[in-house]
């Protein structure tokens, strides 16, 4: 199905690896102009060298921390009207004991997983309503909705970001300009590999038999990680021009892991 979103403007902050990376190939493939940005500029060119050669897209690419005033001045400088805008970043680190959590660590994740995307939505949301299309993707986590103490730094800064998108998105949506959260579980992403990687090291087993021990252990029903090309595929159908009525909502995509009957 087509999309209906060639020559549209997007911009994907965190875009060189992992989920962001998945989702900016899939709305390259979409034929849109596309700008990602990621603090590594090794990674980031060669991602989007990657999905110029692919996809036959322009991609702009703009090395800058998106967590920072600087960092989004010098993205919004570049793409200061996208009419996708999709924002990510990389896993929070595990917390085993909350009591260890820091203050610093508190101000450095709302930071990254709060006040970045408050900041490019209240940039950008206003040229959207003018032009009458937007699509607004925060991919953030499960934990955000279904807490953890391993994800104390993950969640409780993506749980505020849902309750903020609902609360804004009604106030846009007249404009066909939509705000939705995607909530990813455990996908095979740049620093998951490293994680599971890592941990696989120090036990002495493969990274595929680290990855099974925790599909076991979390009961994941789908019985495997999710990959980002399926990831990205489910957010650039949630930036397409057909995703006008669906605002305001967080989407589990988890394997099934979670449990609710809604
Ligand atoms: N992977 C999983 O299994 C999993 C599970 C649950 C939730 N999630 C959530 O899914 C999201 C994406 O995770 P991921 O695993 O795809 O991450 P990832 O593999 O680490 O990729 C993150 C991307 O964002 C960029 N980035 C990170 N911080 C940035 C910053 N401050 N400014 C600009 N770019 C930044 C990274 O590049 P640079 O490092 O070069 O900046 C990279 O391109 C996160 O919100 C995470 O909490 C993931």
């Amino acid at each position: 199905m087509d999309l209906g979103i060639r020559g549209r403007r997007a911009l994907v902050n965190g875009g060189s690896a992992g989920l962001g990376k998945g989702s900016a190939k899939a709305l390259a493939a979409e034929g849109v102009e596309l700008y990602i940005t990621a603090r590594g500029k090794e990674r980031l060119e060669a991602t989007a060298e990657e999905i110029r050669r692919d996809t036959g897209a322009t991609v702009v690419s703009i090395a800058a921390n998106h967590a920072t005033v600087e960092g989004r001045e010098k993205i919004l400088s570049v793409c200061p009207a996208p009419d996708i805008l999709v924002g990510t970043c990389s896993p929070a680190p595990f917390t085993k004991d909350f009591r260890e959590v820091t203050v610093a660590q508190w101000e450095e994740h709302l930071s990254i997983g709060l006040i970045s995307p408050i900041e490019f939505i209240r940039a950008t949301v206003d040229g959207m309503c003018e032009r009458g299309f937007g699509r607004i993707v925060n991919i953030s986590t499960g934990a955000s909705k279904f807490p953890n103490e391993l994800r104390t730094l993950s969640g409780p800064p993506r749980a505020a970001l849902s309750n903020y998108t609902v609360a804004i998105s009604k106030s846009v949506a007249k404009h066909n300009v939509t705000i939705n959260n995607l909530l990813p579980g455990m996908h095979h992403t740049a620093t998951a590999e490293q994680r599971f990687g890592e941990l696989a090291k120090e036990r002495g087993i493969t990274y595929t038999e680290m990855v099974q021990e925790w599909i076991d252990e979390w009961r994941i029903p789908a019985d495997r990680f999710g990959n980002i090309d399926e990831f990205g595929a489910m957010c650039a159908a949630f930036c397409s021009t057909h995703a006008g009525y669906i605002t305001g909502q967080s989407l589990v995509i988890d394997g099934g892991l979670s449990t609710s009957t809604f």
